[in-house]
């Protein structure tokens, strides 16, 4: 006879982090359990830095199939875990645990789960072009190394901090052609852009009105991505939209995120559609 409830036919899931209380991942990915008919929950778990390892330990104890783990402990998470898959790293951070008997293995699904979405809502080949990319810290990280995947003719990246856009264009040099450049040469490098990616935070809730580059280095007709989804369209891409660009907004990075989670955890294609209605009615 199948066990039901707290046996092994229950999917029990989870989220990491600190704070926790504001993730909209608890209402996405229960719409997909409802949507895929399974039986399990998803839940938020409230984990201080210092309590980490105990966490991931009761992943084991208490038969979790898999978690998320967010900020502060994407990279931290790292040293709990029995196996780490090769992009994730390279990238130096997990956002996804899956727990196959007692073996916990880590994936980051940040960086595939934005490609996925930039393609399928904005630019389906990424093939050939050359991508500029604004910021270098955690989430740019994750976005290059998948954006290298899909073999563009060049990547930039542009940091208000040189030494870090430098510093990471020189790690991944091997794999792509990648540049580095301080604020100063944008406009340079973002006249000659056909995809323009911001994964730094400005422009997020609630400073809504603040620009990454000036309004006018955008190219017309460039694509214009931002991984912010609050605002769900930022300034910058209300500007680009004034300059015939295609836009992409944040949204479908997150959705993404949690799909190849999802799809990790259980083996069957997630339902998208039910994902994104769940998040869009928690933003409202
Ligand atoms: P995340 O994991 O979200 O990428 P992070 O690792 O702290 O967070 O990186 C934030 C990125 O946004 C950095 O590239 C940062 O630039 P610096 O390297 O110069 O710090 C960039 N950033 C944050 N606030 C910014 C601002 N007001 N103007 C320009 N860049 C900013």
């Amino acid at each position: 006879m199948k066990e039901t409830q707290a046996g092994t036919d229950y999917l029990k899931l989870g989220v990491m982090g600190d704070p926790i209380g504001h993730s909209k991942s608890p209402a996405m990915h229960n719409a997909a359990l409802a949507a895929l008919n399974l039986q399990g929950a998803y839940i938020p778990l409230h984990i201080r830095p210092e309590r980490l390892g105990d966490a991931i330990e009761s992943v084991k104890t208490l038969g979790f199939r898999g978690v998320n783990v967010t900020i502060p402990h994407k990279v931290e998470v790292m040293r709990y875990l029995d196996a780490i898959d090769e992009g994730a790293a390279r990238i130096g951070a997990v956002n996804t645990i899956v727990n196959d008997n007692g073996r916990l293995t880590g994936y980051n699904t940040d960086g595939i789960g934005y490609v996925r979405s930039l393609k399928e809502e904005a630019c389906p080949d990424l093939k050939g072009k050359r991508i500029a990319v604004l910021g270098a810290g955690g989430a740019a990280r994750g976005i290059i190394y998948a954006l290298i995947g899909e073999q563009p003719e060049s990547i930039s990246i542009i940091n208000r901090t040189e030494d870090k856009a430098k510093a990471l264009a020189q790690e991944w040099g091997t794999m792509a052609e990648l540049h580095g450049c301080g604020e100063e040469h944008a406009k340079e490098v973002l006249s000659r852009a056909e995809v323009i990616i911001n994964t730094t935070s400005v422009g997020m809730h609630p400073r809504i009105s603040e620009m990454p580059v000036h309004p006018e280095w955008i190219p017309e007709g460039a694509v214009v991505s931002d991984l912010i989804y609050n605002p769900l369209k930022t300034e910058l891409l209300l500007q680009s939209e004034q300059r015939n660009c295609t836009v992409h907004g944040g949204l479908g990075m997150f959705i993404n995120q949690g799909a190849y989670a999802l799809e990790y955890w259980t083996g069957l294609r997630a339902p998208v559609e039910a994902m994104k209605e769940a998040v869009l009615a928690s933003l409202l």
